[in-house]
C-alpha cells in the first residue's frame, strides 16, 4: 500500500511511527514531513495547505490512501479533490470539515439532530450580540458566558467572560474591529458548562462510525492550568475521566448521531471526527468538533494502537469501516511536549537540542518531534513553538507520566520548556 501522510507536526510523526509499524508494511510518504518523519518515511518539501502540488503527488506516486492531518488542506478541499480523482482519503470533504470549521454550523447541526450542547444564539449583527449578552447576564445571575468567532480563530477565537464588559469587549473584538477577519463576521454566544473535558476519537466511513480511542489534553501554557491557550501542553490516554458507560453515551448521543446526520445531510463525514466534550452534571455536552487527530491527542492514541493502522484508516476511507476492529493496549500514555521558551508568543529559532538518543533508550518512552530542524553541521534544532512530544507508555497513567518526565529530564535544551503537572491526578470536584 501506497500512503500519503499530509503534515508535518508531532501528530503525523505518531501517525507515521504507528503507520510504519504496520504489519501490511505500507510504503510511506509524507508532506512536508519533519527531522524525525525523514527517519522513518520520505519527505517531500510540499507545504500541507498547497493542494495543487499534493494532488499532483498522490497521483504521481500512486496513492492508496491519503492521510489527511491538520485542518487547513481539509478546509481548502483536499479530500474533495482526491476522492474526485479516484483516490481514498481518511478525511472529510470540505462540506464535512465545516464541523471544524463553522461553530454556527455545527451548533445548528447539533440543534436539527438532538446533539446535546451548550444552548446558544448566533449573531451577525453587533447590537443584537450585545443586547443578548445584557438579557441573558442579568437573567443567570452574572455566570460565565462564551463568545466565540464563528470561523478558524488559530485557538483565539473563543472567550469565556466571567464579566458582562469582558463578553461585550469579546463582541467587540470579534464583530467591530475585525480581531479574527471574517472568522469573527459571525459570532455564537453560548451558555456557561461546568465539568471536566475530555476528547472521544472515532473513525468515520460516512456511513458508521467505530470508537478509536479517549484521551484529555493540557491547553494552557502554564501549571496548574494558567496563563495563554496552547494547541495543547500534553496530553493523557485513556482518559480516567471517562468510564465505559459514559463513553458508550458519547457514542449513542454524539456520535453516531452525527455521522447520520451528516449523511441525512448529504455531507457523508469520511475521517477521524474528534468530540471534545464537557461531562456536565447533566451528562456529556458537545463543546466543539474537530475533523482530524488532535496534536497532540494523536501522539498519545499511536502509541496504544495494536491493529494495523494502514488497514483501519483504508477501511474508514474505503467506506469498508465494518471489516475492521482496533485492538489497543492496555498500557496508559502519556504525552509531555516540550516547547520553545516564549511559546505561545514569540520564541527563538535555531536553539540547539540534545540528549534525544538517551530519552529515546529509555523503557516505554518514544519521541515525537514536531518544530524541529536539522542545522547544517546536523544537529537537531527547534524550528517552531512546540517542538517535541516526550511520549510515554506505562502500566497506570502514574507509571507513564513518571517515565515521560525521566525522558523529558533527559533532554538537553536550555532553550526550552514544559509543563510540570500532566496527567497528575484530577483534583476533586468542588463542593
Ligand atoms: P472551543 O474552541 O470551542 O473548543 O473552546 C475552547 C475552550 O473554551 C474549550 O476547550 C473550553 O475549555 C472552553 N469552552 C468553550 N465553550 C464552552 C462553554 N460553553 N462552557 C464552558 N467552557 C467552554
Ligand atoms: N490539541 C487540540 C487540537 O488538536 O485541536
Amino acid at each position: 500500500m501506497n500512503i500519503l501522510v499530509v503534515g508535518g507536526g508531532g501528530r503525523e510523526h505518531a501517525l507515521i511511527a504507528a503507520l510504519a509499524a504496520a504489519p501490511s508494511r505500507p510504503t510511506i510518504v509524507c508532506a512536508p514531513g519533519n527531522p524525525g518523519i525523514a527517519e522513518i518515511a520520505t519527505c517531500k518539501p510540499i507545504a500541507a495547505d498547497d493542494i495543487d502540488a499534493l494532488s499532483d503527488l498522490a497521483r504521481s506516486m500512486g496513492a492508496d490512501l491519503v492521510v489527511i492531518g491538520p485542518e487547513a488542506p481539509l478546509m481548502l478541499g483536499l479530500a474533495d479533490r482526491l476522492r474526485a480523482a479516484g483516490i481514498p482519503v481518511c478525511g472529510p470533504d470540505a462540506a464535512a470539515a465545516r464541523l471544524e470549521g463553522s461553530k454556527a454550523f455545527t451548533k445548528d447541526f447539533c440543534d436539527r439532530h438532538a446533539i446535546p450542547t451548550a444552548a446558544y444564539a448566533t449573531f451577525t449583527d453587533p447590537h443584537a450580540a450585545r443586547a443578548h449578552i445584557r438579557d441573558r447576564h442579568a437573567r443567570s445571575g452574572g455566570a460565565p458566558i462564551v463568545v466565540k468567532a464563528d470561523g478558524l480563530a488559530a485557538g483565539k477565537g473563543v472567550v469565556v467572560a466571567a464579566t458582562e464588559a469582558e463578553a461585550l469587549a469579546a463582541v467587540d473584538a470579534a464583530m467591530v474591529d475585525g480581531a479574527f477577519g471574517d472568522a469573527g463576521a459571525t459570532v455564537v454566544i453560548e451558555e456557561f458548562m461546568t465539568g471536566r473535558e475530555v476528547s472521544v476519537f472515532a473513525l468515520c466511513d460516512g456511513n458508521d462510525a467505530i470508537m478509536l480511542a479517549t484521551a484529555h489534553d493540557y491547553k494552557r501554557v502554564g501549571d496548574g492550568d494558567t496563563g495563554a491557550n496552547t494547541g495543547g501542553m500534553g496530553s493523557v490516554s485513556p482518559t480516567p475521566r471517562l468510564t465505559p458507560a459514559l463513553e458508550e453515551r458519547v457514542m449513542a448521543e454524539v456520535i453516531r448521531p452525527t455521522v447520520a446526520g451528516m449523511k441525512a445531510d448529504g455531507a457523508p463525514f469520511v475521517g477521524v471526527l474528534y468530540a471534545g466534550l464537557m461531562l456536565t452534571p447533566e451528562g456529556p455536552k458537545l463543546v466543539e468538533y474537530n475533523v482530524r487527530f488532535g496534536d497532540p491527542e494523536c501522539q498519545v492514541l499511536m502509541p496504544r494502537l495494536q491493529s494495523d493502522a494502514a488497514t483501519l484508516l483504508r477501511a474508514a476511507a474505503t467506506g469498508s469501516l465494518g471489516t475492521v476492529r482496533p485492538e489497543w493496549r492496555r498500557e496508559a500514555a502519556v504525552c509531555v511536549v516540550m516547547a520553545s521558551r516564549g511559546y505561545p508568543g514569540a520564541y527563538a529559532r535555531g536553539t540547539r537540542i540534545a540528549g534525544l538518543d538517551a530519552a529515546t533508550a529509555m523503557p516505554g518512552v518514544t519521541i515525537f518531534h514536531a518544530g524541529t530542524a536539522t542545522a547544517p553541521d546536523g544537529a537537531l534544532i527547534a524550528a517552531g513553538g512546540r517542538v517535541l512530544g516526550i511520549t510515554a507508555l506505562g502500566d497506570s497513567v502514574a507509571a507513564a507520566r513518571d517515565r515521560a518526565y525521566a525522558a523529558v529530564s533527559a533532554i538537553d535544551w536550555p532553550e526550552g520548556f514544559y509543563r510540570t503537572d500532566i496527567a497528575q491526578p484530577d483534583d476533586p470536584p468542588p463542593g
